[in-house]
């Protein structure tokens, strides 16, 4: 969406803030014997206590009330019995809908002992979430943000899966346009003040391509390699660097 008066801004910061939160109660969590099923329910005490709702569930039917993907699974993992183990990356990905407006934001957790490969891998996708983020200013194109989130990857020998992509969001979970994580031509859209979306680089250290899981919900690599994913939904502003709208 646009942003286009104050209490659109005022309801999109409210949410926003509630994903922050939300993720902090699951980050606080995890650690090895929890279950992802036991950080799912965490986040749903959280939000449902200021009535938010879980926009996957509301909008596709989600299984659960957030994404959680474990170490080569990258998004849209269910949370169920699947107990931490020490060395797992655990991606947590909350979105909510709260009077109508709805934040987007994940994270990768990593657990100790923290291998020194997944420390690199999370450290590249902070910093082409940070690229990506400079370069969406006003008048840029949404593949301007891509080039500058891929040229990080790249330079870290990191494989982006282009298979998947941030997005805009604000009124609906998934708005146009999508946010490819690469220099895509055909990602023409021109930034504009207000415009709201996702931006979230999902990295892979050896594979590009990702398949679903018999679940049918759960995303992976298709060679099994680790995967890493980091997103804040992120507000353009004319003349100053983007709002970060999940933020606490
Ligand atoms: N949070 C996810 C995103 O970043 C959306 C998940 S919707 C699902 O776009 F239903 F597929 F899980
Ligand atoms: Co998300
Ligand atoms: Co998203």
């Amino acid at each position: 969406m646009i942003v286009r008066t104050t209490e659109e801004l005022a309801g999109l910061k409210r949410v926003g803030r509630l994903v922050a939160r939300t993720l902090d109660v699951m980050e606080r969590m995890v650690a090895p014997g929890v279950t992802t099923a036991d950080l799912d329910r965490a986040a749903e005490a959280c939000a449902m206590a200021e009535r938010a709702r879980s926009a996957p569930r509301l909008t596709y039917n989600f299984p659960g009330f957030t994404c959680i993907s474990v170490n080569e699974q990258v998004v849209h993992g269910v949370p169920g019995p699947r107990v931490i183990q020490p060395g797992d990356i655990v991606k947590v990905d909350v979105t909510l809908e709260l009077d109508g407006f709805l934040g987007d934001s994940a994270r990768s957790v990593l657990v100790p002992p923290v291998a020194e490969t997944a420390t690199r891998l999370h450290a590249a996708a902070v910093a082409a979430f940070e690229a990506g983020f400079a370069a969406a200013q006003v008048g840029a194109t949404i593949r301007d943000v891509g080039a500058a989130v891929g040229a990080v990857a790249a330079a870290n020998g990191l494989q982006v899966l282009r298979q998947l992509s941030g997005h805009g969001i604000g009124r609906k979970l998934h708005e146009p346009p999508d946010v490819p994580n690469w220099d895509d031509p055909d990602a023409t859209t021109v930034l504009r003040d207000g415009m709201v979306f996702a931006l979230e680089p999902m990295f892979a250290l050896s594979d590009s391509t990702v398949t679903d899981e018999k679940d049918g919900w759960t995303v992976r690599t298709r060679r099994r390699s680790l995967a890493i994913h980091h997103e804040h939904t992120i507000m353009v502003r004319a003349g100053q660097l983007p709002l970060v709208l999940t933020a606490l």
